[in-house]
């Protein structure tokens, strides 16, 4: 029997989201040939809520290796919202458990981050059948070692602290370069890491201003005159870390600051006296083509997905477990987040070599 499949991708884009839904398409093609139809749903939940969808054509799925974004469009939708009635007076779960009906899907593909495998979980528990796929350039999914989009985003990020390091050298200066991560610090160690970094800070260890400037001086002394800050976005202080989370965003948002980089570009000025600058890089850590690394994972994802699809296992979201692919329970990952530990290698691999971390 004709099996059909819907797909949809939710939350930020990041590369690898084609190269996934590639992976998905060509290997159920390739398994079930004219027996699986597959549905796209435009804009993640928002399209599944609105009925926006189109049965698509097996050439669609060609020439997207490479694309960065995702065909599909994406939007974020918050989990907390879902089963909020808004001013439009939609009920959302009912909406999304009605069009699912409506497009006689056998089961619905989710690829997103945490608040989607949330949402993913939340239609898996109303009957719906659900496999969702780590997408994220934060790599902070619980339960796989790695989500595709993470690995292209260092390598940009790296290239970033690369171009950063040259013009910093020339002039003398510290520059702090704000790298994307809101709670998790994966991107900025490992490209704090690989672009060789003299101070990575992140949002999993609250620095002490005091520690980074005097690993600024400490390396004056040694006769390097410039120092390369790598910082999450959402990193900050020991002072903030005394405050509730919305307190301290309170008291960003009175400084008229979102982000502590530029705080910390003028309390090394003040402290160091070395004149700093500040990069933001941006979205442009979530846009283009993937990395050949992150192409092969996303094949690799796809095709297990497909392979779900094909044994009508559901309920589930893909992972890469100790280097292995396979899958978790939704209810087992669903709400939790894969910060940096505390006794993560890479940080100790940052303090052996001699990287402060505030
Ligand atoms: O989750 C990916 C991410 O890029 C985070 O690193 C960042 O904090 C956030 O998305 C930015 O979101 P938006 O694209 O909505 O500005």
């Amino acid at each position: 029997m004709k099996k059909r499949v819907g797909i949809l991708t939710s939350g930020g884009d990041c590369p690898g989201l084609n190269a996934t839904i590639r992976g998905v398409a060509k290997a159920l093609y390739q398994r079930m040939g004219g027996d699986v139809e597959i549905v796209g749903i435009s804009n993640g939940y928002d399209g599944l809520i609105k009925g926006e969808w189109r049965v698509m054509q097996q050439d669609e799925f060609s020439g997207i290796l490479t694309r960065g974004g995702t065909i599909l469009g994406t939007k974020r939708t918050p989990f907390k919202l879902m089963k909020v009635v808004g001013e439009d007076k939609v009920d959302k779960v009912a909406a999304m458990k009605q069009n699912y009906k409506k497009m006689e899907l056998d089961c619905l593909l989710c690829l997103g981050g945490n608040g989607t495998h949330k949402t993913a979980n939340l239609l898996s528990e109303e009957g719906l059948n659900i496999i969702g796929l780590p997408k994220t350039i934060d790599n902070d999914i619980y339960g796989t070692d790695v989500t595709f989009g993470f690995h292209t985003a260092v390598d940009i990020a790296t290239e970033v602290i690369d171009r950063i390091h040259t013009t910093a050298s020339s002039h003398r200066r510290c520059m702090v370069i704000e790298i994307m991560g809101n709670k998790a610090g994966w991107l900025t160690l490992y490209s704090g890491i690989a672009g060789g970094a003299d101070i990575i800070l992140i949002p999993e260890l609250p620095y002490d201003i005091q520690k980074v400037c005097k690993a600024i001086q400490k390396r004056s002394e040694q006769g390097k005159p410039f120092s390369i800050l790598a910082v999450a976005e959402g990193a900050y202080d020991v002072e903030e870390a005394k405050l509730k989370k919305k307190e301290r965003a309170a008291a960003r948002a009175a400084a008229g600051e979102t982000t502590a980089t530029n705080r910390i570009a003028r309390q090394i000025e003040a402290m160091t006296g070395f004149e700093t600058r500040v990069c933001v890089p941006g979205h442009m850590q979530r846009g283009g083509s993937p990395s050949a690394y992150d192409r092969v994972l996303a094949t690799q994802f796809g095709v297990y997905a497909a392979k779900l699809v094909e044994e009508g296992v559901y309920g589930v979201a893909v992972a890469m477990k100790n280097g292995v692919v396979g899958h978790n329970p939704l209810p087992e990952i669903a709400g939790k987040s894969k910060l940096v530990p505390e006794d993560c290698e890479m940080l100790s691999v940052a303090r052996r070599m001699g990287i402060s971390l505030g």
